[in-house]
């Protein structure tokens, strides 16, 4: 599938070759462990952090044959910086930052024994998940290796409790698991991820005890999803809408929560075609609905204890013959009817129809959608933040803390009724464009049309999900962005 690295815990030791990774403070001591342990390891950091000048600061590293008999070949020291008592080290992007120093290196150990005395279990395991979210790569359609490009299958994180810390792994790799599979799906061409495809990946689930149920064309027909099958009429794959259901929840009847996610495997832009230039990244305009298959396994993974409903439409935006027209009024379930001004405005006919029927059938406690939905976000936001468009401050404030914690931010955009009233129509109740300015504000104000008084948060995460710029943990095009910041979210606020 794709590259993917193994991390085991163990007690420190010394295997008689290979590398290790130790971690020292801001005057390059050791952790006690490591100090005991190793003689003469942390003299010849001093002595080699003088001549290369590494001091040990944050973020930089220091790598240098080991000394004699300490058991390892080769030594990289690994920068935390002062320790300030409040802010301690974002243990997942240290993670990280190790596995890109590791080069082509072969029998690794990380000794996890910080100088500032943080070598709790849940830190050794946030380590262990930022080792894994920067292994990942995406090499299935490459027929040829390069020799330079061998690449690290497993390792050891040496530390004080590795039971405990194994222990503390599970719900983290129960994420990394979440996050992979949202990158696959992102990466995978469109020829290949069709609406079908996606639907049987989904299907994947059911292993977990995710309870899936995918809409065929008849049963969207039936619902009268309208919107979201208009998208889809210009292709020859089939569009689907699938359904998955966590139960977790202590009370089985609980109130479900709803993640809604925006899945076109590709975008031409349909009649109104997209330029050329580029448009192959429009396969990734399905980074909505990964997202929301990414968390649904991670939930089911880590039997998180709440009710958890996935949604997502899957279409594929083509033009042809029997495709889409502007001009055309299509109904959608809700019985609004939409004109369309620009077939490329599709992402909200897919989700107002989504949204709508989750509304209705579910009755959730709230509903988050996820959407690369506008390329006006990228002009507000840049790739640094996802749009934040909400009924509900609970909601909202509940989603800015899980972004702050996991890195994974969102900023807070305008809703209200000066933006409402572009989207109205002169022929039909709503029309899919409101033109260039206020673009995500307007498209959010056409999905808002469909929740109702449900509360309901929208993520434009057109800037975030694909093609946004490589970091610590993230190295691939598909960055699974949104599967940390939900499940955040939902452990800190909603299970019971
Ligand atoms: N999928 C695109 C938005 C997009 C653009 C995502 C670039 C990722 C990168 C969406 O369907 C779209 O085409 N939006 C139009 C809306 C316009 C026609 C009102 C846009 O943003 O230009
Ligand atoms: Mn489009
Ligand atoms: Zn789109």
């Amino acid at each position: 599938m794709s590259h993917t690295l193994k991390v085991t815990f163990s007690a420190l030791a010394a295997p008689g070759r290979g590398t290790l990774v130790v971690l020292v403070d801001g005057a390059l001591k050791l952790g006690a462990a490591a100090e005991k342990k190793f003689a003469g390891l942390a003299a010849l950091i001093a002595r080699a952090g003088k001549a290369a000048g590494f001091s040990g600061k944050a973020k930089t590293s220091l790598a240098c044959p080991a000394p004699q008999d300490i058991g390892f070949d080769w030594v990289i020291a690994v920068g935390l910086g002062d320790a300030k008592a409040k802010d301690t080290p974002d243990f997942v992007r240290l993670g990280g930052f190790i596995a890109g120093k590791l080069g082509a290196a072969k029998d690794v150990t990380v000794a996890f024994d910080p100088p500032h005395g943080a070598a709790d279990p849940a830190a050794a395991a946030d380590l262990s998940l930022g080792l894994k979210l920067r292994a990942y790569s995406f090499d299935l359609y490459k027929t040829k290796k390069s020799d330079d490009e061998s690449k690290l299958d497993s390792l050891t994180i040496a530390t004080a409790d590795p039971a405990a810390a194994r222990k503390a792994a599970h719900s983290r790799d129960a994420v990394a698991e979440g996050v992979i599979i949202a990158r696959n799906l992102v990466n995978e061409p469109p020829n290949v991820l069709t609406p079908v495809e996606f639907a049987k990946r989904a299907g994947a689930l059911k292993k977990l005890g995710v309870e899936i149920d995918v809409l065929g064309m008849k049963e969207l027909e039936k619902l009268g999803m309208r919107a979201l099958l208009g998208v889809g009429q210009g292709s020859a794959n089939e569009s689907r809408v699938v359904i998955m259901r966590w139960n977790g929840a202590k009370k089985s009847k609980a109130r479900p929560i709803a993640f809604v996610g925006k899945g076109v495997t590709f975008d031409t832009g349909g009649i109104s075609i997209k330029p050329a230039a580029g448009m192959e990244d429009m396969k990734g305009d399905m980074g909505g609905a990964a997202c929301v298959t990414g968390l649904m396994h991670a939930l089911a993974s880590r039997k998180a204890k709440v009710n958890a409903i996935g949604a997502i439409g899957l279409v594929e935006n083509m033009p042809d013959g029997n495709a889409q027209r502007p001009g055309d009024i299509v109904r959608s379930m809700s019985g609004q009817t939409i004109e369309i001004i620009n077939t490329d405005a599709e992402g909200r006919l897919v989700l107002g129809d989504v949204l709508w029927h989750v509304r209705t059938k579910y009755k959730p406690a709230f509903m988050i959608d996820l959407a690369t939905l506008t390329g006006a976000i990228m002009v507000a936001l840049g790739q640094e933040h996802a749009g934040l468009f909400s009924n509900d401050d609970t909601l909202s404030q509940n989603l800015l803390a899980a972004g702050t914690a996991t890195g994974e931010t969102v900023w807070r955009m305008p809703l209200g009724a000066a933006y409402d009233k572009i989207i109205d129509s002169k022929f039909a109740d709503m029309k899919n464009s409101g033109g260039r300015f206020g673009g995500s504000i307007t498209a959010a104000q056409f999905l808002k049309r469909f929740v109702g008084e449900t509360p309901w948060a929208h993520l434009d995460i057109a800037g975030t999900a694909m093609s946004s710029p490589a970091t610590d943990i993230n190295q691939s095009w598909g960055s699974g962005w949104g599967v940390r910041l939900l499940d955040r979210l939902v452990q800190d606020h909603y299970e019971k």
